[in-house]
């Protein structure tokens, strides 16, 4: 098969492949599967510009920054919805509509998605280009954002009008929305505040490479054009979803207001259990010749409105503020309530995030508070009943020392911390809880009460000193059977087969989570590399900004941290990129590669392995059919020489590993 055969016959899996997992939830092969398919396309396309097409699905990864974006006008305006919150208004809602036309009614109902609008326009089965909102008259084009969330189709198939416009919004999955903020937490940066404020504020940034790392996600909801295939509402809908559009089950058509009133209440009580968040329901008049009669006012479609849901909130008392210590000290404040339901589940905590909050909303202690789920890890309190307040109740201030070892409390921006990480207990039991955990050396088998324990017997000091318990000493704990204790040692042990991404992230260094451990990783490839490295260097470094730069760097300047690496390496615990086997690409198929030189981090052969596990073919000697050299120390001159002149490019040992990577 031709290059060009290919590239179209694998586009056309790759996307077929994409409507299965993101649409349908339905894949029938493995990531592994789809990644060796992307991959083999990013390689086809990248040896054969000429066939470059701005809608393969490669493109979905980001493109370039944007410095603007471009403002265009909609083809059909983008107006708003009017709102009702009773039955009542539904009920003359429908009456209105009856004095309006003598057709036959039926209504559409739909959830009210929570998040940011968006207009895609398809020319020749093509996305064309996907505008935000804007003022409803014009908006800004977001194409190289929207082409990133993968449920949205770059090329539709089946019996789609030429040129059509698609409506629908773009939001975040609540499980996704809370692995990001949890992500966001460990590398002690503030969670986002809800879902659909991040998914609005995704798609206004400029650099379409980090919307790319945004999960979001979209559902289509609104069909315009002239020569759509129906003249119902509800079947433009479900022949889209034909097309590949990601339509919602969720919607139904109703004869009667009576069958509305039923599904604004099913889902009343059932939206707690929707993977979104909803605001309300949407009910249009299906006809879409009907529509055309009625008309607009000069906000809002006469044929639709939209029933508002109360936003899930409770009210309760404020016990007392207490303040957690995290493992890099920082201090968060938490609101201790009465229990009470919000939403279905009890909550007796909210997070009142830091200072300047607690500021903004005057909390006191005694204070009767409103409470809010929006998605975040915990409820949130929102606002104060100040009229209910307690004649003598005092202002709250943020305490000076820290909650547990007294240590007077720093203020950084707008985070307070304590900086006696030597011997605040809730730090050290933090960072052992860190280095176990299964994202770092996945020990598992040692419990938050075991470790203080270990700690308060003076066991365990530093994170080495888990490395030397016996199990002499660990079957004298209470709670702990030989059983336990035989595997606690085990995983122990396993840990020191963990990779060094994983190792340095354990270390558990301020703004240092597991991606920027993996940059840093493939990067330096050893501790010794990364020790060495100044601020200039680690900020020229993708994604490694100012402030990880200054917190790496004040990590190795001390001793104790240096001490600690030197024991954990004498343990022989991963400080360098060790290849792992069972990550297999085909990133270098169709390449032949020259070994020439002394290399600081692998033994040639380990280097010829990594390279077939790659799809490459490791040669002897130099010709033109050589696709580069991997250069290490020493290459010969006259080697060098004949690979310069054929104009073969020589990679280092740290940019072929960011290739294969
Ligand atoms: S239809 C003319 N359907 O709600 C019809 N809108 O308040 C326009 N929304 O701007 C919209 N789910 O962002 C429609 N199923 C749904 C919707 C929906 C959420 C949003 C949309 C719109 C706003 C109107």
């Amino acid at each position: 098969m031709t290059d060009k055969k290919r590239i179209y016959y694998l586009r056309d899996e790759i996307q077929k492949h994409n409507h299965r997992y993101y649409v349908l939830d339905e894949p029938i092969i493995t990531d592994f599967e789809f990644d060796k398919l992307l991959n083999e396309l990013e390689y086809l396309e990248e040896k054969n510009p000429q066939f470059f097409d701005n809608n393969s699905p490669t493109t979905r990864v980001g493109g370039k920054v944007l410095e603007s974006f471009k403002s265009y006008d909609h083809q059909y305006p983008m107006l708003s919805l009017g709102n009702t919150y009773s039955h009542h208004d539904l009920f003359d809602f429908d009456t209105r509509i009856k004095k309006l036309t003598n057709n036959k009614i039926s209504y559409t109902c739909e959830l009210k998605y929570d998040g940011v609008s968006i207009s895609l326009t398809y020319k020749d089965g093509f996305l064309f280009r996907a505008l935000t909102r804007g003022d409803g008259v014009k908006g800004d084009d977001v194409t190289s954002n929207i082409k990133t969330i993968k449920s949205i189709p770059l090329k539709i198939q089946g019996n789609y009008p030429k040129l059509f416009v698609i409506r629908g919004e773009v939001f975040i999955p609540l499980a996704l929305f809370k692995k990001m903020n949890e992500d966001r937490i460990s590398k002690e940066l503030d969670p986002y505040a809800n879902p659909r404020n991040t998914a609005s504020g995704s798609l206004k940034l400029l650099d379409s490479n980090e919307v790319a790392k945004r999960p979001l996600d979209c559902y289509l909801y609104y069909v315009l054009g002239d020569d759509l295939p129906s003249n119902s509402h509800y079947e433009n809908l479900q022949y889209a979803r034909d097309w590949g559009f990601k339509i919602p089950n969720e919607i139904k058509r109703y004869d009667n207001i009576d069958g509305v009133i039923n599904f604004v209440e099913y889902w009343n009580n059932k939206r707690n259990s929707l993977p979104f968040e909803i605001d309300g329901i949407v009910i249009k008049v299906d006809d879409l010749a009907t529509q055309v009669q009625m008309g607009y006012t000069s906000k809002f479609p006469r044929w639709a409105i939209s029933y508002k849901y109360k936003a899930e909130q409770a009210l309760t008392k404020l016990n007392t503020i207490t303040y957690q210590v995290g493992r890099t000290g920082a201090i968060t404040p938490v609101a201790n309530l009465s229990p009470v339901n919000l939403g279905g589940t009890i909550v007796k905590r909210a997070s009142l995030h830091n200072a300047d909050q607690m500021k903004k909303l005057d909390i006191r202690v005694g204070d009767f508070v409103y409470i809010e789920k929006g998605g975040e890890i915990i409820p949130k309190v929102v606002k104060v009943r100040i009229e209910d307040r307690d004649l003598f109740s005092v202002p709250t201030i943020f305490i000076y020392n820290c909650p547990s070892c007294g240590s007077q409390l720093v203020n950084n921006d707008v985070k307070h911390y304590c900086v006696n990480s030597e011997s605040c207990l809730p730090q050290i039991k933090g960072k052992f809880e860190h280095f176990i955990s299964r994202k770092a050396m996945n020990i598992d088998g040692l419990g938050k009460e075991t470790i203080e324990l270990l700690i308060k017997k003076g066991f365990i000091k530093d994170l080495f000193d888990l490395y030397c318990l016996q199990k002499k000493d660990l079957i004298l704990l209470e709670g702990l059977a030989e059983k336990s204790v035989n595997s606690l040692l085990e995983a122990i042990e396993n840990s020191k087969n963990i990779s060094f991404d994983r190792v340095l992230y354990a270390l558990g260094i301020r703004f240092v989570g597991e991606t920027v451990a993996k940059t840093l990783v493939k990067k330096y490839l050893n501790i010794e590399d990364l020790m060495a490295a100044d601020y200039e260097d680690l900020i020229s470094v993708d994604e490694i900004g100012e402030k990880i730069a200054k917190s790496v760097l004040s990590w190795f300047s001390k001793t104790k941290n240096i001490e600690l690496v030197k024991k954990l390496k004498s343990l022989k615990l991963h400080f360098s990129f060790n290849h792992n086997p069972t990550i297999i690409s085909n990133k270098l198929e169709g390449m032949s590669i020259v070994i020439s030189g002394i290399f600081s981090n692998f033994s040639r052969s380990e280097l010829k392995k990594i390279i077939e596990d790659h799809g490459g073919k490791n040669i002897g000697s130099i010709s033109k059919k050589i696709t580069f050299v991997l250069m290490g120390d020493n290459m010969g001159p006259s080697k060098r020489k004949k690979a310069e002149d054929l104009g073969i490019p020589l990679l280092n040992e740290k940019d072929f590993i960011n290739k294969i990577s």
